[in-house]
């Protein structure tokens, strides 16, 4: 992560750093606890493809300035969603802005604290904030419904490492100046943590299998058990909801490999796996609860 100074002009940065001065000691007082600093049209745009945004999405900034990405996400992207600033003026200039472009049917723009904004509808949140501020909210963007997005304008979250990250040249920066802009892309993961149990038939008859994970945000490690045998878990991904993992293990006397996808519900996963050898192929319904006996305790990792 570049510093949010390091590609500012010395005049320019000269008024941000007063700004920052200015802006209360804590991010949840009053006063705001970002400067306005507009995100380029282009960042925007490019922002908002890399979150895949469209029309069955619902986008919150936070911190909505004149209101360019809720606006252009609607605009340009079918998306519905609203924007949040504590200044009355750039709530004045969403307004006005998703007037002038034809959407006041989809967006919205509350002078509310963005920490204390309701993030629950959100599919996609984009925010252009500050470091701490970013990792003041961290706990709570965690906290968000599994495949929730999130995309950031210049600023990471430390070791919560993103999906995605990429630098753009941004001729716009800096009110026409020029520079670069890190755009960070994360999936809020679903919790995992822990000893999953389940049954699958094979060769006609049931085979009990185990994993036990551990989980560093979306970064998923583990081992596992099939009728009673260690096995080495591989390709483990973990995508806000969606889980993938493989081994290949020795089971009722066939060399199987087998290939898990599934969708985290809670303290259940559902999908399908597929198990293949030289004797046996298929596919069949999968489904794995967690906890119970021997049961690993979930890792802090996730909570940030
Ligand atoms: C760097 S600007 C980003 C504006 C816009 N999101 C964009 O990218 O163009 C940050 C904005 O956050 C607002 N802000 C700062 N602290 C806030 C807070 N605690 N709650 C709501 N808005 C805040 C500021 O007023 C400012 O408009």
């Amino acid at each position: 992560m570049r510093p949010f100074m390091d590609s500012v002009p010395p005049a320019r940065a000269a008024i941000v750093a007063a700004a920052l001065i200015a802006a209360a000691p804590s991010a949840r007082g009053a006063e705001p606890s970002v400067p306005y600093v507009p995100t380029p049209q282009d960042v925007v745009e490019r922002m908002l493809k890399i979150a895949r945004v469209g029309p069955q999405d619902y986008l919150i900034d936070l911190g909505s300035g004149d209101g360019r990405i809720v606006v252009t996400a609607a605009k340009q992207f079918g998306a519905r969603g609203f924007g949040v600033d504590l200044n009355p003026e750039r709530i004045r200039e969403g307004n006005e802005n998703a007037r002038r472009q034809g959407v006041t049917d989809r967006v919205a723009f509350y002078q509310r604290n963005l920490f204390e904004t309701d993030l629950s509808e959100a599919t996609v949140i984009t925010m252009y904030l500050l470091p701490r501020v970013n990792m003041e909210l961290r706990p709570k963007l965690l906290a968000l419904k599994p495949g929730t997005r999130i995309v950031s304008h210049d600023f990471s979250m430390e070791d919560w490492k993103p999906d995605t990250h990429v630098t753009v040249d941004t001729p716009g920066k800096w009110g026409g100046t020029g520079g670069k802009s890190d755009i960070y892309f994360w999936v809020v993961p679903a919790r995992v943590a822990g000893t999953w149990r389940w049954e699958l038939t094979i060769a006609g008859k049931p085979v009990s299998y185990q994993a036990t994970l551990e989980q560093r945000f979306q970064v998923v490690t583990g081992q596992g058990q099939a009728g009673g045998r260690a096995v080495k878990l591989q390709n483990i991904r973990l995508a806000g909801g969606e889980l993938r993992f493989a081994f290949a293990a020795e089971v009722n006397g066939h060399d199987l490999r087998h290939e898990f996808t599934g969708r985290v519900d809670g303290e259940r996963i559902a999908g399908t796996v597929s198990v293949s050898g030289p004797r046996v192929q298929g596919e069949q319904e999968w489904s794995a609860q967690r906890g119970g006996k021997g049961a690993a305790r979930a890792a802090p990792g996730v909570a940030g």
